[in-house]
């Protein structure tokens, strides 16, 4: 027996799938998928096959030519779910299984018509990252095995489905009143970027090669808003190589989406809370975008090598920026990539074995490991390694990378013997093996600095000896930077501040949900009630942790936000994705043992 990564009971020693073929029925009734999969095998197989699964009812398993094929479901663990142990017959080259998932399959969050833009439909989506797609379908769930995938997606009529796979046609369903969508992805992925979504979806053209996606009622803003995505993948492509993946789509989703942004292959899927109206939010599809050679393209073994993913796309995506904005627009990112680095590492703690680049794993949540530190401690690695090789070595070393590993899974141990092969003595230089096994922030980490950001920073750091920034420095400021200056700003504030900090920016009514955000974390956390209401509306409304989890912990600061938080909580948690719900529940947890104010 032979276990490649902590997060899989696929075994190395056992049979490879190498393509699905997948037929799945969406059932809004039940919430659940009917479900049906051909695990193809990269060759004749026979004997034990351990697959992943959490929460499935298998209905039957059994060989092409219709014998049954014996098959035990495991004890339950809480991370991992249950191992499906099949017993192959001798050479066979597929098996098929019928399935239904659970209603409350991890990986999907089914959501009813009041929870979308248009109130008619219901809608669903998939987050399959990091294991979560083994509640979905019963797969070798681990990013060290890659297949490619067909599928047949069953819907009511008037719905469409999407999937991070490249459309294959569209006909009428097995049954009066459902379509059923096809669909083709010929490039090798990694399970954990299976995705599906399904709704009142319509779509808008942005270039030859990108649609957006997205209900009715909010695809014209989405078009405006990613319009300028081709000059990006051209951009892209000019620092990484040729785009891979055929198309760029994207779908905005509904605001309960726990994330910013995941780099779907084919089909990025977005957080509505990126509309912000003024194109300022784009840097998460930079992001995703990115992820299409450094993720998807080369892609990190285990949830322990995350920071391969993560790290690189963070600097690929600050690359990017820097390509269409400038040099001072990244900078400023860097920047406020340094706030969510140093929160992370308050929030684990310095000597934390999580806020080492390379993780350790063996029983532990990779969605409770989840933080700020392998994206921004992984891109100043990144950034130091690009500095201390030079640029145009390390642009090389890069496409030669991308060469190398495209399409396949790898280690941090792997990317190091291969960089210290490319460019020798560099990663000696910047100490590379102490930013991979140990804990905190080396010293020589790379500090991005500008004038202008100074001149933010010095003046939200004057705060308190009575210095405020002129209407005319105010009026000038970009999203970013009106963000950076908020960021410096004292935690808590009395209410004349408060008072003139919102006459002045107009804060409380921004649609830049980063900006918004940061406001209501200072104002809320200061227990200033006129924000109250748009707490509430946000908190009610918006599913992204990144948004959740700071705001919760700022409304912990006084007894009277407190119980506006845990009376918010209360009633829009059965409304809130699982991950999300978990993630306020464990910051709520900490209320009761730290006092207010503390
Ligand atoms: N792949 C991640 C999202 C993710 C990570 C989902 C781990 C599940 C497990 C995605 O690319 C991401 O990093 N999103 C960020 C964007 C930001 C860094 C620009 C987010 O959602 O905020
Ligand atoms: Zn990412």
């Amino acid at each position: 027996m032979a276990l490649i990564d902590p997060h899989s009971y696929a075994d190395s020693d056992q049979p490879r799938t190498r393509h699905l073929a997948l037929d799945l029925v969406v059932d809004f009734t039940e919430r659940q998928l009917i479900g049906e999969v051909t695990l193809h095998f990269a060759a004749p197989a026979s004997g034990p096959l351990d697959l992943d699964s959490k929460g499935l009812k298998i209905r039957s398993v059994a060989t092409p030519s219709g014998v049954c094929v014996p098959h035990t479901l495991g004890p339950a663990d809480p991370i991992l779910g249950e191992r499906l142990r099949l017993e192959l017959p001798a050479g066979i080259s597929a098996v098929t299984i019928r399935y239904t998932t659970s209603p409350d399959a991890t990986a999907l969050q089914w959501l009813g018509p009041a929870q979308t833009a248009g109130r008619r439909h219901p809608f669903l989506f998939s987050q399959c990252q990091a294991i979560h797609a083994r509640s979905m379908v019963p797969v070798q769930d681990t990013a060290r095995l890659r297949v490619t995938y067909e599928a047949a997606v069953t819907l009511p009529d008037g719905l469409v489905a999407v999937m991070s796979a490249g459309p294959d046609g569209v006909r009428p369903g097995p049954r009066p009143g459902t379509t059923t969508f096809l669909f083709r992805m010929p490039q090798a992925i990694p399970t954990y970027l299976l995705a599906l979504a399904a709704g009142h979806l319509e779509g808008r053209d942005l270039s030859p090669r990108s649609r957006v996606w997205a209900e009715p009622e909010v695809v014209e803003a989405a078009a405006w808003e990613f319009a300028g995505i081709e000059e990006m993948i051209v951009k892209a492509e000019r620092l990484f190589g040729p785009y891979e993946w055929d198309r760029y789509d994207m779908l905005v989703l509904p605001p309960s989406f726990p994330y910013g942004g995941m780099e779907n292959p084919r089909m990025t899927f977005l957080t509505p809370t990126l509309l912000a109206g003024d194109r300022s939010l784009v840097d998460v599809v930079a992001h995703e975008l990115a992820h299409s050679w450094t993720g998807n393209l080369v892609t990190n073994a285990t949830a322990e090598d995350f920071w391969l993913n993560e790290g690189f796309t963070v600097w690929a995506e600050r690359r990017i920026l820097e390509a269409v904005h400038g040099p001072e627009a990244a900078v400023l990112g860097w920047a406020i990539g340094q706030k969510a680095l140093d929160e992370s590492v308050a929030r684990f703690g310095a000597t934390s074995p999580l806020t080492r680049l390379k993780t350790q794993l063996s029983g532990v949540d990779p969605d409770e490991a989840f933080s700020s530190i392998p994206y921004e401690k992984g891109a100043r690695l990144v950034a130091l390694l690009e500095r201390t090789a030079g640029r145009e070595a390390f642009d090389r070393f890069l496409r030669s990378y991308m060469d190398m590993f495209r399409f396949t899974s790898i280690s941090t141990e792997e990317f190091l013997a291969f960089l210290d092969e490319k460019l020798p003595g560099v990663s000696a230089a910047v100490g590379a093996r102490r930013w991979f096994y140990e804990a905190g922030l080396p010293e020589n980490a790379p500090v991005f600095r500008s004038a202008a950001l100074e001149e933010l920073t010095a003046l939200a750091g004057g705060w308190t000896t009575g210095v405020r920034p002129t209407p005319e420095q105010m009026a000038g400021w970009t999203p970013p930077e009106l963000l950076i200056y908020l960021q410096h700003l004292p935690r808590e504030l009395d209410r004349e501040s408060l008072d003139w900090l919102e006459r002045s920016l107009n804060l409380t009514a921004r649609g830049n949900y980063e900006i918004l955000v940061e406001w209501l974390v200072i104002a809320g956390g200061s227990d200033y009630k006129p924000v109250f209401p748009r707490i509430r509306e946000v908190l009610t409304r918006v599913g992204r942790m990144k948004y959740l989890r700071p705001l919760y912990a700022a409304l912990g600061r006084h007894e009277r936000t407190r119980a506006l938080a845990v009376e918010i909580f209360a009633a829009a948690s059965p409304t809130y994705h699982q991950l999300s719900a978990r993630v306020v529940a464990s910051v709520m947890g900490k209320y009761s043992s730290c006092p207010p104010g503390a």
